[in-house]
């Protein structure tokens, strides 16, 4: 078919030189997400529970993106935060730490509020905080629920809602990011509020995107397996308590047994994710929940 005879916008330039490169302009009605204008000089993220873990291996890999980061985390956990930020800033790009804790809205307002005075305004929210428990369904108490919830659902929630608000005033679009997990899919026994929790992380990010994208925000979530963080340190060694397994064991046992790739996973095979997620190249991507995993669940 003739370039002219296809529609205006895919006509773009089509260049067949001696090395028959083709070169196709993107369409027009391609909207950005997360670009920032002109008149703004960097992109900026928030990324939540970055001390450590797979949040601190998230804001070092969008540092190195070209993002500059507000790195947050409770008030337990500074220390850990200003290394992050020292290590951000070792990379050239701007950081500064704010102690908030998601589960509180009030706080995550003035998280979002110090984001955008100290760093410019926000394009990427990365709600990454969350917390685990080992605990048989039947020995539950109310407050377990409550804490689960308010951390992993209600503090996703507070990050997605409030981050989009600002997304909106900017008008600048945006991209907001959580934390699932494969649990999102398929619970693992004595993980069950943690589980569920995830699952709603996984429904408020579907439920979202359809929401946000008037707004030009996408919103996505991440699911990693078992990573070998603070976290999985604490369910290697309560599953061990319950079983019998002394520690480090439950994590090889689950690695060897249900890891299709025969690795525990690392923070960074999580962060490439999120870099992904957090770029242009994933513009036309909303409502989806990536698994990391190394090959456990089969979406
Ligand atoms: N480690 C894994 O195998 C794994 C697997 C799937 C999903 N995830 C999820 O990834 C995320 C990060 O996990 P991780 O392994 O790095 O955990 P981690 O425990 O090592 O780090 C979590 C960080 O979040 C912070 N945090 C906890 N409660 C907070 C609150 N209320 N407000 C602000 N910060 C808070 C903690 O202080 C900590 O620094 C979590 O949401 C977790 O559920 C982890």
């Amino acid at each position: 078919m003739s370039l002219n005879l296809l529609p205006r916008a895919f006509q773009a330039s089509l260049r067949l030189g001696s090395a028959s490169r083709v070169t196709i302009n993107v369409p027009r009605w391609t909207r950005p997400y997360a670009t920032p204008p002109a008149e703004q000089k960097n992109r900026t993220a928030i990324v939540t529970g970055s001390a450590r873990g797979i949040g601190k291996a998230i804001a070092l890999r969008l540092a190195q993106d070209g993002y500059d980061i507000c790195v947050n985390d409770i008030p337990a956990n500074r220390t850990g935060a200003d290394d992050v930020v020292s290590e951000i800033k070792s990379l050239g790009r701007n950081a500064f730490p704010f102690m908030a804790d998601v589960s509180n809205l009030q706080e995550v307002e003035k998280l979002v509020e110090a984001s955008v005075s100290e760093l410019g305004p926000l394009n990427t929210m990365v709600a990454n905080a969350g917390i685990a428990q080992v605990k048989a369904l039947l020995d539950l108490t109310e407050h377990d629920l409550k804490r689960m919830f308010e951390i992993n659902v209600f503090g996703v929630f507070n990050c997605y809602s409030t981050a989009a608000k600002q997304m909106i005033k900017q008008g600048s679009g945006g991209k907001l990011l959580g934390a699932a997990s494969i649990v999102a899919f398929k619970p693992f026994a004595l993980l069950s509020h943690y589980s569920a929790s995830k699952w709603a992380v996984r429904g408020m990010t579907q439920a979202f995107a359809m929401e946000m994208a008037e707004h030009r925000i996408t919103v996505n979530a991440y699911a990693p397996g078992i990573v070998g963080t603070a976290m999985w340190e604490l369910i290697d060694e309560e599953l061990g308590k319950k079983r019998g397994a002394k520690k480090g064991d439950t994590i090889k046992k689950y690695t060897d047994e249900l890891i299709a790739l025969g690795r525990t996973s690392v923070p960074e095979d999580v962060s490439k994710t999120v870099s992904f997620l957090s770029s242009p190249d994933a513009d036309y991507m909303t409502g989806q929940t990536i698994v990391i995993d190394g090959g456990i669940i089969f979406t």
